[in-house]
């Protein structure tokens, strides 16, 4: 091997690539700032975005979205920590973006799961976690907040395992919670980091580390909660799963930890488990066959298009994940669905809120492209001498639709400009009626704040006003056999409706889900699909 493509596996095998998880408020923000403190990556915490930027309202979106800063829909994080080049994947936290949230899990190779210790598993992780599932990553716990009062340890891994289906093995277990919130135990070094309450206002805690056996436990955490610490150690050894490596690379089991963000506990020992435990770049999937991270040429794909950074310009940034080899700028490489050689300029990547231009990258890593409007969601880059496609990602569920009016009819063509580009960055899914073209469309999104952005930007950025009639309809199923069954003829319900998509394949629109097992009942020869192919 080259000494070139040795330093190129080096710096692939140090890299790990992963998203945070959470339901908006559960501390993904904080967890994350904590992270960059331990790389270095920032001096200060509370810098990575505007916390605010998650829970605003409508109205300051709009504000946000015209000077575009990178609170709303930051992309990766890159640092390094002992020996690692650790990218985090950002994923907004508005419920509302959570299409971009789906998308952005198809380039992480594992995914961190905040959950609040207080209320456990809630609605939008559970949507979340189903992407994860889907793609067999794994999956690793963080249950937050135990310097506040939190629920029984016990109950919140039942949870998790009812809820979402995974099982759980918990590397280490919490002494207290809240005002009583002694520490931790880990489980595998058998050692006790204690907490104390951070004091005046100070964010991080003293903790100190000794052995769980040795001599002055019951005065450092007290002989009741040393008592319930051996009955736990007890119960957890033999009842709960072992940490099988090869379960957890699957997502089949999640190793679960416990701490508190805010006040910096437990965070570092989580990074270093979670580093140990996680792997290098895996092969990504092609339409045929798989593609290695440590071949030398380049690939990658791209899943978020980020438009208007600059409105003036009307430019986007493609952010891409690489998949295999190394990047470097300036080069040029096969755009297959494009079908055209492209030379990659002005490649940058995201450190808290600063932007660099990047002169190299390795597979693993997360790259934004100027995209001159030549990029959509799901295409391959590879070197430019050959011509692959990665598997398309998957198209999510949208599940409000309405029908889009245009108000003046002469601006045809920028209207449908306008909801194409806007389509081509995944903001918003655009359907025709199963027998006509594009004279009327519907529109479907996973949040209802699309809408509004939706008009919004027909309005400031293509001049076109349109009308939305909201459809009472709530989920769509994608038809994954059309070559078997007429669409035209299945035996329908009074609430189904059927559409296409712009590639022409159909799908149906349904009001009530039990409409959709009916449907399937009618029909055996249907197979319906939850989610579309990009
Ligand atoms: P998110 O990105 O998942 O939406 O959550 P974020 O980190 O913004 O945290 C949500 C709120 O929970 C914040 O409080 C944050 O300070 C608090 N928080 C996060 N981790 C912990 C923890 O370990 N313990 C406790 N007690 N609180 C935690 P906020 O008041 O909404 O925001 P701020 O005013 O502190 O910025």
């Amino acid at each position: 091997m080259s000494q070139i493509d040795n330093q190129m596996t080096e710096e692939i095998k140090k890299r790990r690539t992963f998203a945070i998880i959470s339901h908006p408020d559960a501390g993904k923000t904080t967890l994350t700032e904590k992270f960059l403190l331990y790389g270095g990556a920032i001096n200060l915490a509370g810098t990575v975005k505007g916390r605010k930027a998650a829970k605003h309202a409508v109205s300051d979106w709009m504000e946000i979205e015209k000077e575009r800063g990178i609170s709303v829909t930051s992309s990766a994080m890159q640092f390094n920590y002992d020996g690692f080049c650790i990218n985090i994947l950002d994923t907004p936290g508005h419920q509302d973006f959570s299409e971009d949230t789906y998308r952005t899990l198809m380039a992480a190779d594992s995914a961190v799961m905040v959950i609040d210790g207080s209320k456990g598993v809630e609605a939008q992780t559970i949507k979340l976690f189903k992407v994860c599932v889907m793609r067999h990553i794994p999956i690793f716990t963080f249950i937050n907040k135990f310097d506040r009062e939190a629920r029984d340890p016990y109950e919140l891994l039942d949870e998790i395992e009812e809820v979402l289906g995974i099982r759980t093995c918990p590397v280490n277990w919490p002494i207290g919670c809240g005002k009583s919130f002694k520490g931790v135990y880990d489980r595998f070094s058998k050692k006790i980091t204690t907490f104390t309450a951070a004091m005046g206002g100070a964010k991080e805690v003293d903790s100190q580390e000794f052995d769980v056996d040795c001599a002055d436990v019951d005065s450092l955490i007290g002989q009741d909660y040393h008592q319930q610490l051996r009955d736990d150690i007890e119960l957890l050894d033999g009842a709960s799963d072992e940490l099988d490596m090869e379960r957890v690379r699957i997502g089949d089991l999640s190793p679960v930890f416990f701490g508190s963000a805010l006040t910096n506990f437990g965070v570092e020992t989580f990074l270093e488990h979670f580093l140990k435990m996680t792997t290098p770049p895996l092969s990504r999937k092609t339409l045929d066959g798989k593609i290695d991270p440590f071949r030398p040429d380049f690939s990658a794909f791209v899943f978020k298009i980020q438009a208007n950074m600059n409105k003036a310009h009307r430019d986007r940034i493609a952010f891409m994940r690489i998949c295999s080899g190394k990047f470097e700028a300036g080069m040029e490489v096969n755009h297959v669905q494009g079908g055209k050689k492209i030379r990659l300029t002005q490649p940058q990547q995201l450190m808290a809120q600063d932007r660099k231009i990047v002169e190299e990258a390795y597979a693993g890593d997360i790259i934004g492209i100027f995209d001159p409007g030549i990029f959509a969601i799901g295409d391959t880059l590879c070197a430019s001498n050959e011509k692959f496609q990665f598997e398309g990602i998957p198209t999510f569920a949208p599940e409000h639709f309405a029908r889009v009016r245009q108000v003046d009819t002469m601006k045809r063509k920028q209207f449908i400009k306008g909801v194409n580009q806007i389509a081509q960055e995944g903001a918003i899914q655009i359907f025709q009626e199963f027998n006509s073209g594009m004279e009327e469309i519907i529109v479907g999104v996973v949040g209802v704040l699309q809408f509004e952005v939706l008009t919004y930007r027909l309005r400031n950025e293509y001049n076109v006003e349109v009308i939305l009639e909201k459809l009472p309809f709530e989920h769509i199923r994608w038809v994954e056999n059309p070559g078997e069954v007429d669409v035209a003829r299945i035996q329908g319900t009074s609430d189904m409706k059927r559409i296409k998509d712009l590639k022409n394949n159909p799908l149906l629109l349904f009001i009530n889900s039990w409409s959709v097992g009916m449907v399937l009942d009618r029909n055996p020869a249907l197979k319906l699909s939850e989610f579309g192919r990009a």
